[in-house]
């Protein structure tokens, strides 16, 4: 097994630095989850350190969208510590999770708009859902257009998702998740489904987001070049493991098959 950088402990409830003096924004240590026979995750470990953009890559099926899922609570892992920007995501009742939440922007795999709403109507959803992060009485139409911006997608305000391209309706969800200024963002195939130029101009986005704003970010992906262009370190999650951690450069030059197997094209 080449588990290589293994995580050290981390003291519950506050945010550790590490030797380095990042923070750590995200910890799991030994998630594990079964559905009936299926073990799916046997003890699954990551870090993710302050404005950090952490590649994750494994097979279909390996886990990365049970384990991200299990990450937000959107899931129960069957067991396992997991803790983001310091708060121990168990422990939490509806009212802190949905709190913790409004720090957390999460792409989903494929875009997820609501069909039925205009682009400002989507934009505008989860500022309701989090009106206390934002105050009550916040004028959303700024940060509406700036988060479209961002995307350079001003012009579709008033469009429904059906009039917007595949990548476009990308760069939507895309403003939708930055409209409440996340510390971290979660991207679950970020990529998948579109062209190589148009997942490049997806990619480029995330870099500059991730520029401006400091975010860090958990990226999931089976697409090489995405993780190529925009990964720090990546682990790859295999056997319901973190197999193999390291660079791009590290990993890729690897002779271990399971690893090796990532990177053939
Ligand atoms: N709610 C569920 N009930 C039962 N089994 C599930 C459930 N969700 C996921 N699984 C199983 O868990 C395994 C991992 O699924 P997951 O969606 O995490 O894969 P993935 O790595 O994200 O794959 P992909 O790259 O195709 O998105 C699969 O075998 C899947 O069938
Ligand atoms: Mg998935």
């Amino acid at each position: 097994m080449n588990q290589r950088t293994h995580i050290p402990y981390v003291k519950n409830g506050t945010l550790q630095k590490d030797p380095e003096g990042r923070k750590v924004v995200i910890e799991i240590r030994d998630l594990r989850k079964s559905f009936g026979d299926n073990h799916v995750l046997n003890g699954f470990n990551l870090r993710l350190y302050e404005g950090e953009n952490l590649v994750i890559m494994g097979k279909s099926g390996s886990g990365k969208s049970v384990m991200i899922k299990c990450l937000v609570g959107l899931m129960q892992a069957d067991s396992g510590y997991i803790e983001v920007l310091g708060k121990e995501v168990n422990t939490l009742d509806r009212a802190q999770l949905d709190t913790l939440r409004a720090d957390i922007g999460f792409l989903f795999q494929g875009s997820a708009l609501y069909d039925s709403m205009t682009v400002r109507e989507n934009l505008e959803f989860p500022m309701r859902r989090h009106k206390e992060k934002l105050g009550a009485f916040a004028d959303t139409e700024p940060m509406v257009l700036e988060a479209l911006e961002n995307v350079g997608l001003a012009h579709t305000l008033d469009l429904m998702p059906e009039e917007l391209s595949g990548g476009m309706k990308r760069r939507v969800a895309l403003a939708r998740t930055l409209i409440l200024k996340p510390k971290v963002i979660l991207y679950d195939e970020p990529t998948s489904g579109l062209d190589p130029i148009t997942a490049k101009e997806i990619i480029e986005l995330m870099r500059s987001i991730q520029k401006k704003y400091n975010t860090s970010s958990l990226i999931i992906t089976h697409d090489v070049d995405c993780a190529r262009v925009i990964s720090e370190r990546m682990v790859l999650l295999v056997d319901g493991i973190n197999y193999a951690e390291g660079t791009y450069a590290e990993l890729s030059s690897d002779k271990d098959p399971k690893v090796e197997a990532f990177f053939k094209k």
